[in-house]
């Protein structure tokens, strides 16, 4: 597990935007993993704007997105289908058919939904798997719709939001009885299987649960603490996600450290 500590949000996005545009330049056609939220929009827009400014190319890459409410229509603005269209998609040169969002569509019964979720983890294996995924965090330690107490074998499937969830996403809805109280989610077995994973924070309102995906027990009572299972996991955070953590320190100079190690420096004597 890497523990990156940045300064500001636009640090942490300038860091998980050059993590992204290097897998992109060195592997064209690799998967990558999005999630939705307020968090990861400044990455977005650092990545639109290496697109539009150095030519990084989205052509050949197929993505995948942590997740969707449900019931909604994707043209619904606050579907996760239409903020990734917002935010990214629409703006970059990712082919349509290569990006994935759990389809929230309104469905007959509960059979023709668990189809929908197979076919999302089939499509994920036929691609080879994720090769990097960008997570948020949830106040409560949840990472995409993993609720707490979800099994760190699950799968893609329906889940049924907290009252907490609902109220944190009640912000971007007009009433609060819109808010849909149901979504689509990667589990947290399939975010264990990526090849990488980036987890963003920002803010103090995170630094509870960054502290306890960190430092405490691997619980499902906090599902990003996971995360410490997984092989290959960044936590890129910024000093007020950073503030409950116990060992900051020591994450600070090591990262220092390896900075130093990278460049040839003094500390790789
Ligand atoms: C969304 C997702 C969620 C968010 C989390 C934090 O795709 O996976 O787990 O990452 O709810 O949301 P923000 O970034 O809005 O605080």
């Amino acid at each position: 597990m890497q523990i990156v500590i940045c300064k500001d949000v636009a640090e942490v996005a300038k860091t998980a935007a050059s993590m992204v545009a290097k897998l992109v330049r060195a592997k064209p056609n690799c998967v990558l993993g999005f999630a939705t939220g307020s968090t990861p929009v400044e990455t977005y827009k650092r990545l639109v704007g290496m697109h539009k400014e150095e030519g990084l190319s989205f052509a050949k890459v197929c993505s995948f997105n942590l997740d969707e409410y449900y019931p909604i229509e994707p043209n619904h603005e606050q579907s996760y289908r239409y903020f990734m269209n917002r935010y990214l998609f629409d703006h970059i040169d990712i082919e349509e058919d290569c990006t994935n969002v759990p389809n929230g569509r309104k469905q007959r019964d509960l059979e023709a939904i668990k189809r929908i979720c197979v076919d999302y983890e089939y499509r994920i294996e036929k691609l080879g798997g994720i090769d990097l995924q960008i997570l948020g965090i949830g106040s409560t330690g949840h990472i995409a719709f993993n609720e707490l107490g979800s099994s760190f074998a699950s799968r893609t499937r329906l889940v049924v939001l907290t009252e907490r969830t609902i109220m944190d996403n009640s912000r971007f809805f007009d009433r609060m009885e819109d808010v849909p109280k149901y979504a689509i989610s990667m589990g947290i077995g399939t975010i264990l299987e990526t090849r990488h994973a980036i987890l963003l924070a920002t803010g103090r309102y995170k630094a509870e649960a960054i502290a306890r995906a960190i430092e405490g027990p691997i619980t499902s009572s906090c599902p990003a603490s996971a995360l410490q299972l997984h092989k290959r996991a960044t936590f890129i955070v910024d000093e007020a996600a950073a503030g409950a953590l116990e060992r900051k320190k020591y994450y600070q100079h090591t990262q220092k450290l390896l900075r130093d190690l990278e460049q040839g420096g003094k500390g790789a004597s």
